[in-house]
């Protein structure tokens, strides 16, 4: 627990990440060293099985605190943020959601209701999103004359092609969470009010998996993204051989062949 973030984890290893910043959950440079650093120490924690984001049940985040981008705010003298700042700012975005992103256990943004710029970058960084009817996602950085800088360029692209992330990007349109579910932003939308218990339920689905399974399978995936077909082909097979060498793997082959299909129980 920290000034801008509190984490729980639970006792079947569901690990929450709940943003608390002022009325926005406006992304400064303190919540992301806390969120860089409570994510590299929940990496390491083997207890944890899965790693949920979410802004508590009015929004994700507004993204950047816009505070932060004026070395002098005050419009009859105002002063945009020196390059040095600027570099700072950028570092501590890739830096929090890069930490986010290479957690080893799988992860869920869930979405209630704003989730722009650093908030919707967030939530890419993120292996899956689970979504409010009522949530928005956006990039409305071009509409300060800036870009995005937490990974929304490479991340949207990443999940929505190029022609999508680049209109969305270019006139920092919002979409809603029936387009975010259309074109592949979010995995599921469900009514606000079925928010936590539709994350809760994917979570202790995850949480139950055969945990170094869904790490290997995340890190081939996540891995393969980088380079060519072959390449990702190589990484997939050699995950493939080093996930029958697990513990889980000895449980799920046998339970199939003992009781059959989705029976099986991993080890804790
Ligand atoms: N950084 C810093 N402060 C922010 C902020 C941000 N990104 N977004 C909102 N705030 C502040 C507002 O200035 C306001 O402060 P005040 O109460 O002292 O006046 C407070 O948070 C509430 O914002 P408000 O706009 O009144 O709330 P709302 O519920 O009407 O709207 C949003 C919420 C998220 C739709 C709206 O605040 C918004 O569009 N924010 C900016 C999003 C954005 O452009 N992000 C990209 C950053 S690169």
């Amino acid at each position: 627990m920290n000034e801008f973030l509190a984490v729980v984890v639970d006792d079947r290893g569901v690990a929450t990440i709940t943003l608390q910043h002022g009325k926005v959950n406006a992304l400064c440079v303190g919540l992301l060293e806390a969120l860089r650093a409570e994510a590299g120490a929940l990496a390491d924690r083997e207890d944890v099985r899965v790693v949920v984001v979410t802004g508590g049940p009015k929004l994700l985040a507004a993204g950047a605190d816009i505070t932060e981008f004026a070395a002098d705010p005050d419009p009859a003298s105002f002063q945009i943020a020196e390059p040095d700042e600027v570099r700072r700012i950028g570092r501590a975005f890739l830096d929090a959601f890069g930490a986010v992103a290479s957690l080893p256990q799988p992860s869920i943004a869930s979405v209630s209701g704003y989730a722009l710029g650093g908030g919707c970058e967030l939530a890419l960084a993120c292996d899956l999103r689970v979504a409010s009817d009522r949530a928005r996602f956006g990039l409305p950085e071009i509409l300060l004359g800036i870009i995005p800088g937490g990974g929304g360029t490479q991340r949207l692209t990443r999940l929505v092609g190029p022609a999508v992330a680049k209109e969305l990007i270019f006139t920092g349109r919002q979409v809603d969470a029936a387009e975010a579910l259309r074109i592949g932003l979010v995995n599921r939308v469900v009514a606000a009010d079925d928010l936590d218990a539709a994350t809760e339920e994917l979570a202790a689905a995850l949480a139950a998996g055969p945990r170094r399974s869904l790490a290997l399978a995340k890190g081939a995936i996540d891995r393969g993204l980088v380079g060519d077909l072959a390449a990702g082909l190589e990484i997939e097979h050699d995950s493939f051989v080093e996930v029958f060498g697990t513990p889980e793997a000895t449980v799920g082959v046998r339970s199939f062949l003992e009781h059959g299909p989705g029976r099986a129980e991993f080890p804790r």
